[in-house]
């Protein structure tokens, strides 16, 4: 793999998420010499740091992850520090200035990327102001790296896509979903594509369900204020479920070239049915959460995590019921479940296949398991089968078996950060794992449907405890359809 040159401009280099992802994620890939002597960062932000400063705390954030003998200083001395204030015209002047020493110094042939780390009411404003002050010249490419989230619903999506447009277009922009950087939701199409098993099988007429879960046992933390204006609908739905959702139910892309991948991901976006306001109720399920205990520990409610949240309608949990109308997956349906302070952390994608016509093996009582191809994508990440094979016991009973395959217990492995893999890509200019603007506007198009039934009704909170798989109508969603949930375990 060749070694990419640029020059990482990090705009909220202060900030949290340069500080818990982005420097180790940097860090990690020089270590492993995926980054070489042709990147460096520029941090930028409002505080009024000089390199020095900004050095000790890019070596706080990477600490846990520097072994005792390992000395930190060359990945350090990489780290520039320019306080901007994004509002500010000499801000982006004096940036230029320092790029451009910088690019001479470190050989990167004009290559830039703007991460833009920072709360998305910037976004439009900073793109524009890198354009009109000159920080696009280059003879190199120039990228624009966003995080969500992107809008708040398709209107304000659509804006903020119109602003960034202006100064960038479509293929220099990388909207990062950090879930298409996990080593197993990009497991998801090799699994399907480069195994004849489940390739031949992978439709209506072999498969019942599909069921996704990414649940967490914290709550809301500091960000409550946030996640108050936004609920588990717009956090975590509309684009890390339905993320997973389009490469589980795609069709095979041509080849494995972005526009080839994406444009196969949009059409199942197209195809997905939009869920009327006022039917609602028959496909999707919130929830918020009440007191409970998790691991043992007693923990408050989501309304009382803070006093602005008493009252509050906000949902912590959602779970819905979604159809593919295509000719594939008609009358498939895919259950996406996500939420806070659930029983634990985990991921996980369960494929449950019809089962044999009829049963020869198992008593009336323990029915017939179906077979069940798991996607553990975290903690652990991994694939499980589910079989029936014959049990020791006299007789010819059969008895469930798994074959699993863990992937973080080979000696040595470690799954690359998403955010590694991620920012790699991106210096390499491959988006193929980054949303484009159609893939994020199908989406809001679909849960703003859903938040609007929402919106019609009152919703009755707290309706689940903490540490628990959510309320019960998410069980219900499920058993109405002659279906479970299968255990995240
Ligand atoms: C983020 C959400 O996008 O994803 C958070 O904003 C959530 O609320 C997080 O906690 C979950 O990501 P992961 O990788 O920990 O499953």
């Amino acid at each position: 793999q060749q070694e990419p040159r640029a020059l990482i401009v990090i705009f909220g280099a202060t900030g949290d998420l340069a500080m818990r992802k982005l420097y180790p994620s940097i860090f990690n890939l020089c270590r492993n010499g995926q980054i070489d002597e042709n990147v460096a960062i520029i941090g930028a932000a409002r505080k009024p740091w000089n390199h020095m400063e900004f050095r000790q705390r890019v070596l706080e954030s990477i600490s846990n992850n520097l072994e005792s003998d390992e000395s930190p200083n060359a990945f350090l001395s990489r780290f520039y520090y320019q306080q901007v204030d994004v509002t500010d015209e000499a801000s982006y002047k004096e940036l230029h200035h320092l790029v451009i020493d910088l690019e001479e110094k470190y050989d990167t042939d004009g290559n830039r990327m703007f991460y833009l780390a920072m709360a998305p009411e910037f976004f439009g404003m900073i793109a524009q102001r890198i354009d009109r002050f000159g920080l696009k010249n280059s003879d190199g490419w120039t990228r624009l790296v966003i995080e969500k989230p992107f809008g708040h619903d398709l209107a304000s999506a659509q804006k903020l896509n119109n602003e960034v447009r202006e100064a960038f277009d479509e293929d220099q922009i990388y909207r990062i979903d950090h879930y298409l950087g996990k080593e197993m939701v990009q497991n998801i199409e090799v699994i399907r594509f480069a195994n004849g098993i489940f390739g031949h099988l992978w439709n209506n007429q072999f498969i019942s369900n599909i069921q996704i879960t990414s649940s967490e046992s914290l709550g809301v933390e500091e960000r409550f204020h946030f996640y108050n204006q936004s609920g588990a609908a717009r956090d975590m739905v509309q684009n890390h479920m339905l993320q997973m959702l389009a490469l589980l139910a795609m069709e095979p892309p041509i080849t494995l070239d972005t526009d080839e991948v994406r444009s196969e991901k949009i059409k199942v976006f197209r195809a997905m049915r939009r869920i009327k306001p006022d039917k609602v109720d028959e496909y999707f399920v919130r929830g918020q959460y009440d007191r409970g205990e998790i691991n043992g520990k007693q923990v408050v409610s989501y309304q009382e995590e803070h006093e602005d949240l008493k009252g509050s309608n906000t949902e912590t949990f959602v779970a819905g019921k979604i159809y593919i109308d295509n000719y594939r997956w008609a009358g498939v349906p895919f259950y996406i479940r996500t939420g806070k302070r659930m029983a634990e952390k985990a991921a996980k994608i369960v494929v449950e296949f019809k089962n044999m016509p009829m049963n020869l093996y198992y008593d009336e009582k323990d029915k017939q398991q179906p077979n069940l191809l798991v996607i553990n994508v975290q903690p652990e990440e991994g694939v499980t089968l589910h079989l029936n094979a014959k049990s020791n016991k006299p007789g010819t009973q059969a008895e469930p078996i798994k074959l699993s395959y863990l992937y973080n217990h080979k000696s040595g492995m470690r799954s690359p950060e998403a955010y590694e893999k991620l920012l790699l890509d991106c210096m390499l200019g491959d988006a193929t794992n980054f949303t484009h603007w159609d893939e994020v506007a199908l989406s809001w198009a679909f849960i703003d449907s859903v938040i609007e039934g929402w919106k019609r009704k009152k919703p009755n909170f707290p309706n689940y405890k903490a540490g628990t798989m959510g309320p019960d109508a998410a069980h219900e969603l499920l058993e109405k359809d002659g279906f479970h949930w299968w255990p995240i375990k």
